[in-house]
């Protein structure tokens, strides 16, 4: 075959190839069998590999074949992705639609849209080519990820344009999904590798989007949905229904729920029916979107700095459903607390399966009274853990008898002591439960940081035997690892490596390692900061500790007090030896420094631990309840009763994005 017998033959490949590709992954109404599309698939690599120069960026073998980047490049968006008004409250849709009604004159229609739970993304197409994709960002700009979209298979790397030639310029706005079995594959496989897992479908979309290496992000089962033009070049597009119908034409995955309406009931109606068909959904979806179907009239109604006048997002309850509790399990963590855990029969919600819930302490366990064998309602609010609300009344049925927490420690024998509600074991790092426990935190992202070494791992090196004390952690060796289930030579030789490479230590690391009750993030990072050294902070009196602010009198006892202790100040000299503590440099910008911040509702760009480590690098603190010190309480969706409490205080009030804004605005690099 010479040259330009290669070219038009890879031309009709390319058409084969991206046309069985988008009935395939778009459509799902494959027409061809596996073996007859990979025949053409690999026809097509064979020639690209012969003639190279005939290789083309919109070709359908060239989604993964970016090289890692340093960093995202900035991206300005062609229209701002605003935010959408949302609410689960019918009176809120009921005013958005009258002041609707009242701005437009009687007849206005909508279109609904389920509202996938999923990362916001804007894609651009000059010339019906891929050339830019972008996360959402602030809104205005965003991070380049083209590299990673040009990996979804469902994202046109060129748009289809059946007869009519696509248009110039095109920019389009979507969701990165991922769907409900993908997503526990995907968390199946990173606890395996001892990484941890994600809280939802969102964050690992968020997440795998967010790759710098597009291999990555091509390993991560990504899916998108398209819903709004930004900006289109020549195109006269005049409804919302015509839009839809215009993305599905170019090619692009749109939501085949969609839906037209006309009134608030028309409203309730779809999203009733949707939330009765959510948990057979292969995706989560939050609610409904409600958008105004004509685009002119968007227009006069026009939008507030943050949201749309024209767009509202009637959010779903939060996920609540009912199982069974198999059993009560106190389980020993790492603090030595014993906690009442609910072993649940497996139960869908929120896009995971739930099969384990805590009931937290004794005394709530007695409250709610659940015992064995309870019919009982559990729910999941954002990216909280499994909560067991309450027992479900079954009049008639022989109850087990009630729970009571075990004398002595399910792990270690050792009696167990009381201490307010909690129950305790004294036993510390000697109890091979707290131990575990206490190994997967110092390995933790924010303490040591050893990959490959989380919780199932650390189970297994303290039930073998081969960590008795935490530093022997830094005594292992490949051989020891190998006799262990799930270990192979590259896998124990890589740990061992990671622990190695971890024992040059920040000392603010170190310290939350340690897990010093009362130290987190923060008090690490000040303590660390003051006092510079392993030493000082170890000989520190109370009333030095106090000196360091965020530090009060009761933090100072419990630090001064753990290290006081002869067992762990004996286990400290050991580990010491071990390690080579670093000074910590110069935190970033203490912007936040000592402000106290109530988080209440549910937050979109961030999940309330990011937003917790966010606020504590920053010098700042989360606490839960606002008082007159409360520096800012910064709300998300659906914001609790928190909301109204701040606002009889007159604490300042900032939503997520505005609490963003705040930080962007003090030279946080967010
Ligand atoms: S339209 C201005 N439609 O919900 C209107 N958004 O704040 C722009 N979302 O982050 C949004 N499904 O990413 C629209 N069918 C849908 C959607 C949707 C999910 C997301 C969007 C945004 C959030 C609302």
């Amino acid at each position: 075959m010479n040259r330009t017998q290669a070219e038009g033959r890879i031309r009709e490949l390319r058409a084969a190839v991206r046309h069985h590709d988008y009935l395939y992954y778009v459509k799902d109404t494959p027409e061809v069998s596996d073996e007859v599309y990979d025949r053409l698939f690999h026809e097509l690599t064979e020639l690209e590999e012969r003639f190279p120069d005939l290789r083309t960026p919109d070709s359908p073998t060239q989604r993964v074949a970016g090289t890692p980047l340093d960093r995202f490049p900035a991206v300005e968006h062609a229209a701002p992705l605003l935010s959408l008004d949302s609410s689960q409250d019918v009176g809120v849709l009921r005013r958005f639609d009258e002041r609707l009604r009242k701005a437009l004159g009687a007849a206005v229609s909508y279109v609904l849209e389920p509202k996938l739970d999923g990362a916001s993304v804007e894609l651009v197409y000059e010339q019906g080519m891929l050339v830019r994709a972008s996360t959402r960002g602030d809104g205005r700009t965003g991070e380049g990820i083209t590299e990673n979209i040009r990996t979804i298979r469902t994202a046109p790397l060129r748009l289809r344009g059946d007869s009519t030639p696509p248009p110039s310029f095109l920019a389009v706005r979507g969701e990165v999904i991922m769907r409900a079995a993908a997503f526990e594959r995907l968390n199946e496989g990173l606890l395996e590798q001892g990484k941890e897992p994600f809280a939802n479908p969102r964050n690992a979309a968020a997440g795998s989007l967010r790759q710098l290496d597009p291999q990555v992000t091509a390993a991560r089962p990504l899916d998108l949905y398209v819903y709004d033009v930004l900006e289109v070049e020549d195109e006269a597009l005049t409804t919302q229904w015509m839009v839809l119908q215009a993305l599905a034409h170019w090619g692009f995955p749109v939501n085949d729920l969609v839906h037209r309406a006309h009134t608030v009931d028309d409203v309730l109606a779809y999203h009733d029916e949707l939330a009765a068909q959510r948990d057979d959904l292969a995706y989560e979806i939050d609610g409904v979107v409600v958008k105004l179907d004509d685009l002119a009239a968007r227009e006069e109604v026009g939008e507030t700095s943050r949201h749309p006048r024209w767009a509202f997002a009637f959010k779903f309850a939060p996920r609540k459903e009912v199982t069974r509790v198999l059993a009560i399990v106190p389980s020993v963590g790492r603090t030595g607390v014993v906690t009442p855990v609910a072993m649940l029969r497996p139960v869908e919600l929120a896009g995971v399966t739930v099969s384990r819930a805590s009931l937290h302490n004794r005394e709530e366990v007695a409250r709610k009274d659940i015992r064995e064998g309870d019919r009982v309602r559990v729910q999941r609010a954002g990216d909280v853990i499994p909560q067991v609300v309450e027992r479900l009344a079954e009049p008639g049925r022989r109850r087990a008898r009630r729970f009571h927490m075990p004398d002595a420690c399910p792990s270690c024998g050792t009696p167990l002591v009381e201490r307010g509600p909690f129950t305790v074991c004294p036993n510390s790092f000697e109890c091979p439960a707290q131990l575990a426990g206490r190994i997967q935190h110092f390995a933790s992202r924010d303490a040591l940081d050893i990959e490959g070494l989380g919780e199932e791992t650390a189970k297994l090196l303290v039930g073998n035997g081969l960590v008795r004390q935490l530093p022997d952690l830094f005594d292992l060796q490949p051989d020891q690892l190998v006799t262990l289930e799930g270990f192979a030579d590259k896998s124990a030789a890589k740990l061992v490596h990671g622990i190695q490479r971890a024992s040059a230590v920040e000392l603010h690391r170190l310290l939350l390692g340690l897990g010093i009750p009362e130290v987190g993030l923060a008090v690490a990072n000040d303590l660390a900061r003051h006092f510079r050294s392993i030493e000082a902070v170890r000989s520190a009196t109370p009333e030095q500790l106090e000196t360091v602010p965020g530090v009060g009198p009761k933090m100072s006892e419990q630090i001064a007090g753990f290290f006081r202790n002869a067992r762990h100040a004996e286990l400290i000299d050991r580990l010491l030896k071990k390690l080579t503590v670093r000074e910590t440099p110069g935190v970033a910008i203490p912007v936040l420094d000592g402000i106290k911040i109530v988080l209440t509702g549910g937050l979109e760009r961030l999940s309330r631990r990011e937003a917790k480590a966010l606020i504590e690098s920053l010098g700042g603190r989360v606490t839960s309840t606002v008082s007159a010190e409360t520096g800012y309480l910064v709300h998300g969706t659906n914001p609790g009763s928190k909301y109204g409490d701040a606002e009889t205080l007159g604490v300042p009030m900032l939503s997520e994005v505005e609490f963003l804004d705040l930080l962007r605005s003090k030279g946080v690099g967010i």
